[in-house]
C-alpha cells in the first residue's frame, strides 16, 4: 500500500478557519491515505477558538502570535519564522491554506521557501484593485503565484486564475466549502446560547445584521456607514438590529460611540459561528463588509447590502441577491429603507441561490488531492452551479 501522505493545514482567523473546518474534517475521516497536522497561527485568538470549538477541532500546533492592535508587519514577523520551524519538523507533503489573510500568504511562503507544495482553497478571487480589499486582493495574487493545486469556487474564479496564466490542469472548480459549513451548522429549531437573542426572536420582529471589519474602511468611512445605521434604527422603531462587533479596537472605537444606548440596536461580541449562521437564518436583511457573509446570506434566501465600493464575489450581485452600497451614509439609507418598505423590492432580492457552493466542495478537494497523489485514479466532477453568473 502507498505510504500516507502527510498534509499540513495552516489557518489563523475567523473566515479561513470556518472554511477549512469542513476540509479538515474529510481529510481526517481518509486515514488510510492521509496523516493530518492541523497548525494554527492563531492571528486571531478568541475569534478563532469558538470556531476550533464548534468544529471541534484542536490544532497540533498554535502559534499564538495575536497582539491587540497588531500590523501586519508583525504578523507577517511572528508568523514566517516560527512556521518554518514546524514545517521543518514535520516536513509534510503538501501545505493547505485558504483565502487571503497575511496566516494565507505566509502560510503559502514558509512552505515555498522549504519546497513543499501549496494547495490553496478559495483561489482565483480578485478584483482587480489592490487597495481594496487592503491588504486581501494581494495576498491572494501573492498564494497564487506560490500554489501548485488551485482550489477555485467558482467558474469565474477558474477563468480569473486563467487570465493570469496559471497552469489550466491546476485549477479545480470545487465551489466554496463555506456552503459545506453552513448545510452543518444551520438547524430548523435553533436555541440561541444567549438568552437575549431567544427573546429578540421570539418578538417575531425584522431582524437587521450588521457586521463590519474592513482595514480599508476603518475611521471615516466606518463611522458613515454607522450612521446609517442609526438612522434607520430610529426610521424603524419596530426592527431589531443586532450588530456582533468585531474585537479590533479600531472596528470598535468607530462602532461604540455611535450605536451605543439606542434601545432597538443591539451591540454584542463577535457570536460564535453555529449561533451567527443560524441568526441570518432568522433576520430580515444583512448588511455587511464580510467576504464570508456575503457568501452565506444568498444560500439562506437573505438579501445582503455589502458596504463596500467593489467586491470579488460578483455572483450573488449578478443574480440580484446582493447589491454593492458602498460607504456612503445616503445610499445605505436609501437602499435599506426601500427594501423595509416595498414588498416587492424585498421580494426580488430575497431568493435563495447557491452561486458559491452545493456542500460537497470539501469532499470535491480532498478527491482532488488524492489524485494528485496518485492514490486514485477516480475523476472529480467539477461544481456547477444552477444558474448562469
Ligand atoms: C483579518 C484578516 C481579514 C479577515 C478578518 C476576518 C488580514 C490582513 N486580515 O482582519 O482578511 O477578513 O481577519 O475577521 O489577514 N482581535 C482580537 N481577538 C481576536 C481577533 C482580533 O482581539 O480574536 C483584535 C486584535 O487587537 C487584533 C485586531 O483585532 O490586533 C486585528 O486583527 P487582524 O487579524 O490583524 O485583522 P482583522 O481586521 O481581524
Ligand atoms: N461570523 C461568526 N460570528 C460573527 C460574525 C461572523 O461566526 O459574529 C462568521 C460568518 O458566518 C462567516 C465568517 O464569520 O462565515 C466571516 O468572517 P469575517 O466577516 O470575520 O471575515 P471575512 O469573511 O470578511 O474574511
Amino acid at each position: 500500500m502507498a505510504k500516507k501522505k502527510k498534509i499540513a493545514v495552516i489557518f489563523g482567523t475567523r473566515p479561513d478557519t470556518i472554511k477549512l473546518a469542513p476540509i479538515i474534517l474529510e481529510l481526517k475521516k481518509r486515514t488510510a491515505h492521509f496523516k493530518v497536522v492541523t497548525i494554527a497561527t492563531a492571528q486571531h485568538r478568541q475569534m478563532l477558538d469558538q470556531v476550533l470549538e464548534v468544529f471541534k477541532i484542536k490544532p497540533d500546533h498554535d502559534l499564538n502570535i495575536m497582539e491587540p492592535r497588531q500590523t501586519l508587519a508583525t504578523i507577517t514577523k511572528n508568523t514566517i519564522e516560527a512556521l518554518d520551524g514546524i514545517l521543518e519538523m514535520e516536513k509534510p507533503d503538501l501545505v493547505l491554506v485558504q483565502g487571503d489573510t497575511t496566516t494565507t500568504f505566509v502560510g503559502s511562503l514558509a512552505a515555498f521557501f522549504r519546497h513543499i507544495p501549496v494547495g490553496h482553497v478559495e483561489a482565483g478571487l480578485r478584483t482587480n484593485n489592490k487597495a481594496h480589499p487592503f491588504p486581501e486582493e494581494i495576498n491572494r495574487r501573492l498564494t497564487s503565484c506560490i500554489a501548485d493545486l488551485h482550489f477555485a469556487p467558482t467558474s469565474a474564479a477558474r477563468r480569473a486564475l486563467l487570465r493570469e496564466h496559471v497552469d489550466p490542469r491546476s485549477v479545480f472548480v470545487t465551489g466554496n466549502s463555506v456552503i459545506d459549513a453552513l448545510n452543518i451548522s444551520v438547524k430548523a429549531r435553533y436555541r440561541f446560547s444567549r438568552e437575549d437573542l431567544n427573546k429578540i426572536v421570539a418578538m417575531q420582529r425584522r431582524i437587521l445584521l450588521i457586521t463590519m471589519h474592513r482595514r480599508e474602511n476603518l475611521g471615516e468611512p466606518m463611522r458613515g456607514a454607522a450612521m446609517a445605521i442609526r438612522r434607520l434604527a430610529s426610521m424603524f422603531p419596530d426592527c431589531e438590529v443586532i450588530f456582533p462587533v468585531h474585537l479590533n479596537p479600531r472596528v470598535r472605537e468607530v462602532v461604540y460611540p455611535v450605536l451605543s444606548r439606542i434601545p432597538n440596536v443591539h451591540l454584542v461580541e463577535p457570536m460564535d459561528y453555529s449561533g451567527f449562521v443560524n441568526l441570518m437564518a432568522k433576520s430580515y436583511l444583512i448588511l455587511t463588509d464580510s467576504g464570508g457573509v456575503q457568501e452565506e446570506g444568498p444560500a439562506l434566501g437573505k438579501p445582503v447590502l455589502v458596504l463596500r465600493e467593489v467586491t470579488e464575489r460578483p455572483e450573488a450581485v449578478e443574480y440580484g441577491t446582493a447589491k454593492l452600497v458602498g460607504l456612503n451614509e445616503e445610499k445605505i439609507v436609501n437602499t435599506a429603507r426601500k427594501l423595509m418598505e416595498n414588498s416587492r423590492a424585498y421580494n426580488e432580492m430575497a431568493r435563495a441561490t447557491n452561486p458559491y457552493g452545493d456542500g460537497r466542495a470539501a469532499r470535491r478537494t480532498v478527491g482532488i488531492i488524492i489524485r494528485y497523489f496518485g492514490l486514485s485514479r477516480a475523476l472529480v466532477k467539477e461544481f456547477r452551479p444552477g444558474i448562469s453568473v
